[in-house]
């Protein structure tokens, strides 16, 4: 790839900048510690002759287990994706998108700006992992930063769809009423065997379903859906700016499931003894308050995307970890009830054991 890289750059570099002959020995490439899922990174650090060094970050997307068109796909998508988002402003939020720069088609890569700083999710886990023992110094700056977190999501959601749709087919493949609730039984099925109360989350997938088939039925209007909006993929560089990126997945889609994936992010700190639940429940409700400002939130629909989250997202992947009956604990204690001209998260009763029908 090296080589690959080497010439790309130098093309990029030199339609910006004039004519670029850098020798190769002024580009170094590392291996980047901290690897996702689905990619390996490198930072590609260049020496440009006034000494200065400019980083670039390439996500190699690895090609193993599903077919070359499906990586294709997923590496266009990205890189198109975020090249629109990151050319617009939205009107409210101070999140901004990490600027793609170039592709490497033959070798699955994606090469942007790099960013210098942490993953939002350290720098939560960082300063809530002792909340209840100790006092967090900048609390003020964690709520600012979900605040803008959750208006910026409201701007993105509010922006023209057809935007996204030259070029690149990006219409989500999350679209119909089927998918999900094939999607939701399969994840169903699969925690079912782990823990006892069947009925539970029979009543949750009932629950999702008869609420999505009124989407549907009502013809709710869909917006653009980033897929994976969890705080993993929200760098806090280290001038305290918020950066977005990971768009392999966007595209048309129910915002619904962006909000409803932040929060259980969020609440995914708790399974930490030594966190603050009220507090990062009140992150949540921030959150949400400030998205709201934006856009309007339907909570009933709110609450079947959660408990859609719960059954596939990354919380299932740590409830796994820790304790399976912990599968229940999510199920119940989520949903989202707006009080009055207020947002709030319950902390006793909640809407979703309401329409359940189980006992309090
Ligand atoms: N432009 C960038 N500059 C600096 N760091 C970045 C940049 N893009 C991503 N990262 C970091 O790289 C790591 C992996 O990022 P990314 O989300 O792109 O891949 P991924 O997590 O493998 O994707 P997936 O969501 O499929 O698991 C994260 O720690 C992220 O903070
Ligand atoms: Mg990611």
């Amino acid at each position: 790839m090296r080589e690959d890289l080497i010439r790309e750059t130098r093309k990029y570099l030199s339609e910006k900048t004039g004519p670029c002959d850098l020798p190769d020995n002024c580009f170094n490439l590392k291996q980047f510690q901290g690897q996702g899922a689905t990619s390996s990174s490198y930072i590609l650090s260049i020496e440009l002759p006034d000494r200065e060094e400019r980083r670039f970050f390439v996500k190699c997307y690895n090609q193993q287990n599903e077919a070359e068109a499906f990586w294709k796909d997923q590496l266009l998508r990205d890189y198109e994706i975020s090249k629109v988002l990151s050319k617009i402003e939205t009107e409210r939020g101070l999140l901004r998108i990490v600027e793609p720069l170039f592709l490497l088609k033959d070798n699955f890569a994606l090469v942007s700006e790099y960013v210098e700083g942490m993953p939002l999710s350290v720098y939560l886990f960082n300063n809530l992992k002792l909340s209840i023992i100790t006092k967090i110094k900048n609390i003020s700056e964690i709520e600012y930063i979900i605040k803008e977190v959750g208006l910026s999501l409201g701007g993105i959601h509010s922006l023209d769809y057809s935007l996204f749709t030259q070029g690149n087919a990006c219409v989500s493949y999350k679209f119909s009423a089927d998918f999900y609730s094939q999607k939701i039984d399969y994840f169903a099925e699969a925690i079912r065997k782990k823990i006892g109360d069947k009925k539970l989350l029979r009543d949750g997938v009932d629950y999702f379903n008869s609420t999505i088939e009124k989407i549907y039925l009502d013809n709710m209007s869909l917006t653009f859906e980033h897929s994976d909006f969890i705080p993993q993929n929200i760098i806090r560089d280290t001038k305290g700016h918020l950066f977005l990126h990971d768009f392999p997945n966007a595209g048309l889609g129910f915002g619904y499931c962006d909000l409803a994936h932040f929060i259980s992010s969020l609440d995914d700190y708790t399974y930490l003894k030594t966190v603050d639940k009220r507090l990062v429940r009140r992150l949540m409700a921030l959150f949400l308050t400030a998205y709201s400002e934006v856009r309007n939130v339907d909570w009933e629909l709110l609450s079947a995307f959660l408990v859609y989250i719960q059954f596939y997202s990354t919380s299932i992947l740590v409830a796994r970890e820790v304790k399976p009956t912990l599968y229940k604990r999510f199920l119940l204690e989520h949903p989202v009830k707006k009080f009055e001209n207020n947002i709030s998260i319950y902390t006793d009763m909640n809407t979703l054991k309401d329409f359940l029908a189980l006992p309090s």
